[in-house]
């Protein structure tokens, strides 16, 4: 891994367990990664929310909350979520969440591995760590999620989905519109990629590599600098 600052997104799901108790195992195994890196740079981790953001989104829902209330919501589950993985990483992490672009930059200032979760209503946490790669001038954004790539249709819905392994900008604007539906853009329901998220990716021209999260070893590899890893890649090359 070349670039200097390393920006990797996290899933938030991907911290709990399939009974909905945090994976305390699997978050110690994501900080071993970092704790035994010789990649230089600042490493950026982006947290997202999980099912426990949309549960905490479905009920203020249900009170009928507005769409903005709801992904405040979202935003302070992904910061808990952030601070679970900062306290797995003791004194080599920032010991704060930074809440702005500002507060990053500030924070950037310590040498320290930076854990931060949502930052304003109306987008995800894909579009918070493309913004973060935008901002710190990182050539690639890693995304962990629960599937191993993008898919042609919902793997969770079609057992005929294919893989994409390369998607150029358009392919992927292509592909959002194709299987856009009126939840697309509502709180805790934004997609691997966002409205928002596929702007800044146009206008700044980041790799984005994304990969399976589940059992980390799709990540060692791509950490370790291997060139043959599952998953899919977007890029204008
Ligand atoms: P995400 O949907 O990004 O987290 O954030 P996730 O579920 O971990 O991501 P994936 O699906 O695995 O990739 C949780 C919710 O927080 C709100 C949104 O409502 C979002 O759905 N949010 C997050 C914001 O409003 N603004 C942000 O900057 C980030």
């Amino acid at each position: 891994m070349k670039n200097k600052n390393n920006v990797i997104k996290i899933g938030g799901s991907l911290l709990f367990t399939e009974k909905r108790t945090i994976d305390s195992e699997k978050i110690i195994a994501f900080s071993k990664i970092f704790k035994s890196s010789e990649n230089p740079g600042t490493h950026i981790i982006i947290c997202g929310g999980g099912l426990i953001a949309r549960e905490y989104i479905d009920a203020v829902r249900s009170f009928e909350g507005s769409e903005a209330l709801c992904d405040i919501f979202g935003i302070e589950i992904s910061r808990i979520n952030s601070k679970l993985i900062i306290a797995s990483l003791k004194n080599l992490a920032y010991p704060q969440v930074p809440k702005s672009i500002e507060e990053l930059s500030t924070a950037m200032l310590f040498n320290k591995i930076i854990v931060m979760g949502g930052l304003q209503p109306g987008q995800s946490t894909t579009s918070v760590a493309l913004e973060v790669a935008e901002f710190t001038g990182a050539k690639e954004l890693v995304i962990l999620t629960d599937v191993p790539g993008i898919y042609d249709k919902d793997p969770k819905k079609f057992d005929d989905a294919i893989l994409l392994r390369h998607l150029t900008f358009d392919q992927l604007q292509e592909l959002i519109l194709k299987n856009s539906d009126n939840k697309q853009a509502a709180a805790g329901e934004y997609r691997i990629f966002d409205a928002v998220s596929l702007q800044v990716l146009k206008r700044s021209n980041i790799k984005v590599i994304i990969l399976s999260g589940k059992d980390l070893n799709e990540f060692k590899k791509y950490w370790n600098g291997e060139k043959d890893i599952l998953g899919t890649i977007i890029s204008n090359d």
